[in-house]
């Protein structure tokens, strides 16, 4: 693949085996970056690879649990042993159980918050001392509408998309002079099985597509100016303006 924008770099990205993971993976190997694909279902990220490797591209699959510590330690020095570098991770990887809090279980609340925090943050502290070597390097974390606003029915989902917010805030500012880049993008609806369990009462073609949230992450990772975008808030077009 010559003269694309990401040519030489490798992107990891959890939670590819479907939705909006899936194209993320699919826009950043078209653009020539070789793709650590990251979930727990092999099957499904076989699938993925097979997509890629349709288009020309190159992906590995890392089947792992993002919320297990040993297993992302070893997905990690797995792909980086595999590919050599390492420049854009993207956490998308993420569960909804959706329920009013009154009947949240605390195993519930536990496991949204171990796989949407907990897994974010462990593949970021994994992945900082490779990115620190490479000049741009990015982490985008895929949090959602719900990490700035709160729905019925989805607090515990609400809670760990704040906590990525807040945790990535922070880490922006710790990443800042090495040069990495942090950003977040804040969907709303996407028109996923996770969209179909959290809204069921929403039209389905009304929802985003992910490949527009994979349109957002490509913007993000080949720009090279001196601006910096911190956040971007993707919303139906149906939803209501700057609510
Ligand atoms: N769909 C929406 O409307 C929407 C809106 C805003 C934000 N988001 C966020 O976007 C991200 C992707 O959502 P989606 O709609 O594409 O969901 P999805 O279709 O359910 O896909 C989720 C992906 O995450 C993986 N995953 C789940 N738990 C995991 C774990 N413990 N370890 C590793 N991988 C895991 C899944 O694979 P396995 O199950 O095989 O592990 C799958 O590949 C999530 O973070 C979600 O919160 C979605």
């Amino acid at each position: 693949m010559n003269q694309l924008l990401l040519n030489d770099k490798v992107a990891l990205v959890t939670g590819a085996g479907r939705g909006i993971g899936r194209s993320i993976a699919r826009a950043l190997a078209r653009e020539g970056a070789r793709v650590a694909l990251v979930a727990r279902s092999a099957g499904q990220l076989s699938d993925t690879q097979s997509e890629i490797a349709g288009l020309g591209g190159d992906a590995v699959c890392f089947p792992a649990d993002v919320s297990d510590e040993a297993a992302v330690v070893a997905m990690v020095r797995s792909a980086v042993e595999r590919f050599g570098r390492l420049d854009i991770v993207v956490n998308n990887a993420g569960i909804g159980l959706f329920g009013l809090l009154e009947t949240t279980s605390a195993d519930t609340w536990d496991r949204v918050m171990a796989v949407n925090a907990r897994g974010t943050f462990l593949v970021c502290r994994e992945a900082i001392p490779h990115l620190r070597r490479q000049r741009p390097a990015f982490i985008v974390n895929i949090a959602s509408v719900v990490a700035v606003k709160g729905y019925a029915n989805q607090s515990a989902y609400s809670a760990s998309k704040h906590a990525v917010l807040g945790m990535s805030k922070a880490l922006a500012r710790e990443l800042q002079s090495d040069g990495i880049r942090v950003h977040v993008i804040c969907p709303g609806g996407v028109d996923t099985e996770m969209a179909g369990q959290a809204r069921p009462d929403l039209d389905r073609s009304a929802l985003m597509s992910p490949d527009e949230i994979a349109d957002a992450v490509l913007f993000l990772v080949t720009r090279r100016g001196k601006a910096v975008i911190d956040q971007i808030d993707l919303r139906r077009e149906s939803a209501t303006p700057w609510a």
